[in-house]
C-alpha cells in the first residue's frame, strides 16, 4: 500500500514576484520534493523524476497564504511510478479553509547503486478510486511509449532518407 506525503509551507517574499504572486517554479519544487519522498518511501531506493503531466494551475497563491503538498504512488509500472499530487491553499486570516490550487501525475524512475533503473515493488489497490487512478496512469504510460517508439520510427526513416540521398 503507498502512504501519503504532505508538505506545508507559508509562502514568504522571497518565493514571490513583486505584486505577492507566487512564482510557478516555486511550487513546481515543493510538488517534485513531496512526489520524490512518496516514490522513494514507497520503493526504499533513490529516484528521479522522469516525467510531469498535466501540471495546471487553478487559484492565485500569495504571500503569507499556507501552501499543503500532498503526493500519493497511484501507478507502478515495471521500474517507474507514478504519483499524483495535489497542492491546497489556505489563506490563514480567513475563515474559508483550504482550497484547491494545482495538480500534476509526476513520474519518477527507481535507480539501483549503479544509478540503472530498478524494479519497484507491486502496488496494492484496495479502493474503487484507487483502481480506477491506476488505469488513468496506466493509459498515460502507455501513450509515452507509443509516442516514443514514433518517434524512435521517424529518427530511422530520417537516417535511411539521409542514406538515399
Ligand atoms: C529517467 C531515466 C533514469 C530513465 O532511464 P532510461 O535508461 O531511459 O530507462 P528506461 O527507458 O528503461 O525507462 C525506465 C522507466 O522509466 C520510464 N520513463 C523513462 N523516461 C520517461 C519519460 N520521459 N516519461 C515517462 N516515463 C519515462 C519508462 O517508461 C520505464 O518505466 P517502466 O520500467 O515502469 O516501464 C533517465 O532518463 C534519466 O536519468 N533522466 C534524468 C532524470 C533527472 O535527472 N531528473 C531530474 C532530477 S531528479
Amino acid at each position: 500500500m503507498s502512504t501519503k506525503i504532505y508538505l506545508s509551507e507559508v509562502m514568504m517574499p522571497s518565493q514571490t514576484n513583486p505584486s505577492g504572486n507566487v512564482h510557478g517554479g516555486e511550487l513546481m519544487k515543493m510538488m517534485d520534493s513531496t512526489a520524490y519522498a512518496a516514490a522513494r518511501k514507497f520503493c526504499r531506493s533513490n529516484v528521479v523524476t522522469a516525467r510531469v503531466d498535466e501540471l495546471e494551475f487553478h487559484t492565485p497563491i500569495l504571500i503569507g497564504d499556507l501552501v499543503t503538498c500532498t503526493a500519493e504512488v497511484i501507478y507502478v509500472g515495471h521500474t517507474s511510478m507514478e504519483v499524483a499530487v495535489n497542492v491546497e491553499v489556505e489563506v490563514l486570516e480567513a475563515e474559508q479553509g483550504p482550497q484547491h490550487a494545482l495538480s500534476a501525475y509526476f513520474t519518477m524512475v527507481a535507480l539501483d547503486r549503479n544509478g540503472r533503473p530498478m524494479t519497484v515493488p507491486k502496488l496494492v489497490l484496495e479502493t474503487d478510486e484507487a483502481k480506477a487512478a491506476f488505469e488513468e496512469a496506466r493509459k498515460r504510460h502507455e501513450l509515452y511509449h507509443e509516442r516514443k517508439k514514433q518517434r524512435e520510427l521517424q529518427k530511422q526513416m530520417k537516417k535511411q532518407e539521409e542514406g538515399k540521398g
